[in-house]
């Protein structure tokens, strides 16, 4: 990676950003957690992990990181960094074991004693609702097939609501549509490992109808700081000819404008309907009220970009991602930190107009190795200073980016691809379950605590 690669410190302290800027660190649920722990019920991961063929190694997050016992290690890892705030997911499983009716009281509990201990450690709690754990028994009933999910959402939403929504700083309803939706349900990648159009349509609309009900639960009970998080990519043609370029269009159109033009701007990308609409869910466009009930700040969560290029099938989607020339991570992913200052440019622009903005997901997997007790990170350590810088921009240019949330505090399970994706400023030995922070844990603790 570029040249500074060996350099071990951030580039910006926390004085180089607005006294009210906030640093975090973000993680999910079913990815640290430990599944089988404390009477969570199953969820669609671990049967989509259970079917041999859909993850690396059949590897799945039963164990994890332990974090339902090691919680507290790893609170103090987030405040001895320096971060302002932490960023976590509910899992529904293990709130609801089927989904609706009985509460595990002992998952309650645990997120209960999760909150105060944030507080305790002076970090604000940003809580996710829906980090991809969907109960298995919902899932028997078609999970974001099925219209009912809005529903059985909003209850889980005021349940958990009254429970915590005292103590919470913000609250998201889903992690990343898209993923939910579209990888899901039409690239068969996560959980239900679904490739059918009528399935991903519905997903599609059924997953911004939650989000919008869910939002309404949660305002009912008083909570405020309600915000949406979607994914996005920026796709670039991957020449430039007129197909390339249109390819690229319908990429943007599916991946970063269908999620948040529904709760925004109340339509759907037409040139994504004409693909999708035979498969849409009949009068969806009576619900666009409900999908626009009104946030309160917009999330980002920004990794890469994409190049597009139309695949020659003629059957829509009809694009296929090419190889791009850029350094990339241990996803494969390309590091292009101008996407980052784009997608705040164009959120600010055309659909949050004044609301805060916050970055809710931005890192790296590398393939970090624990040597005589440290774990030397530096490309990290470079990727993070690029996108804060590119970050920094567009606050100089006066855009109301509140925010940044590092992906992720500890290595865990990277989903379908299992453990050896490590994307943590804290390194985990999956056999030990032994926490080491790394280098770039190191920079940035220098950095948020300087001064
Ligand atoms: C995001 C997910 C997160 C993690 C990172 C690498 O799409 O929200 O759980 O997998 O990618």
């Amino acid at each position: 990676m570029g040249e500074r690669a060996g350099r071990q410190a951030m580039d910006y302290t926390r004085a180089d950003f607005p006294a009210d800027f906030r640093f975090g660190v973000a993680t999910s649920s079913y990815q640290i957690e430990g599944a089988r722990f404390g009477g969570c019920g199953p969820s669609h991961w671990d049967t989509f992990a259970a079917t041999p063929g859909n993850t690396a190694r059949g590897e799945d997050g039963a164990t994890a990181c332990d974090h339902y016992h090691r919680w507290a290690e790893d609170l103090d890892l987030v405040g001895r960094a320096g971060f302002d705030c932490y960023r976590f997911s509910i899992s529904w499983a293990r709130v609801l074991p089927e989904g609706a009716g009985q509460a595990n009281a002992e998952g309650l509990d645990f997120y209960d004693r999760l909150v105060d201990g944030m507080l305790e450690r002076g970090l604000k709690p940003f809580a996710t609702l829906y980090h991809w754990d969907l109960p298995a028994a919902l899932a028997d009933l078609g999970g974001w097939r099925n219209r009912d999910i809005a529903h059985w959402f909003a209850d889980y939403a005021e349940l958990v609501g009254r429970r915590l929504g005292d103590r919470l700083a913000a609250t998201v309803p889903v992690n990343e549509p898209w993923c939910v939706a579209w990888l899901s349900h039409f690239l068969g990648e996560h959980a239900p490992g679904l490739r059918d159009i009528r399935a991903a349509a519905r997903a599609m609309h059924h997953v911004l109808l939650a989000h919008g009900r869910a939002i309404s639960a949660m305002r009912a009970l008083g909570m405020r700081n309600l915000g949406l998080i979607t994914n996005f990519e920026y796709a670039a043609p991957a020449d430039e000819s007129a197909e390339a370029r249109a390819a690229a269009q319908l990429y943007d159109a599916i991946y970063n404008r269908w999620f948040i033009e529904g709760v925004f701007k109340k339509s759907y990308p037409q040139e994504v309907l004409a693909g999708l609409a035979p498969h849409m869910p009949d009068g969806y466009e009576d619900d666009f009220d409900t999908i626009a009930t009104p946030v309160d700040w917009v999330g980002i969560n920004y990794y890469t970009r994409k190049l597009i290029a139309p695949d020659g099938t003629g059957q829509f989607p009809a694009l296929k991602e090419v190889e791009g020339p850029l350094p990339k991570t241990l996803m494969d992913w390309e590091i292009h930190p101008e996407g980052l200052s784009f997608f705040i440019r164009r959120v600010h622009r055309e659909y949050a107009k004044g609301l805060p903005i916050y970055v809710t997901e931005n890192g790296m997997a590398s393939p970090d190795r624990l040597v005589d007790g440290s774990v030397a990170d530096p490309d990290r350590i470079e990727f993070l200073n690029r996108h804060l810088a590119e970050a920094r921009r567009t606050i100089e240019d006066g855009l109301p980016l509140k925010g940044y949330f590092i992906w992720s505090l500890l290595d865990n399970y990277e989903w379908a691809l299992g453990y050896e994706k490590r994307f943590g400023l804290v390194h985990v030995d999956f056999d030990t379950l032994e926490r080491t922070p790394k280098a770039s844990w190191h920079a940035l603790q220098a950095a948020l605590t300087a001064g």
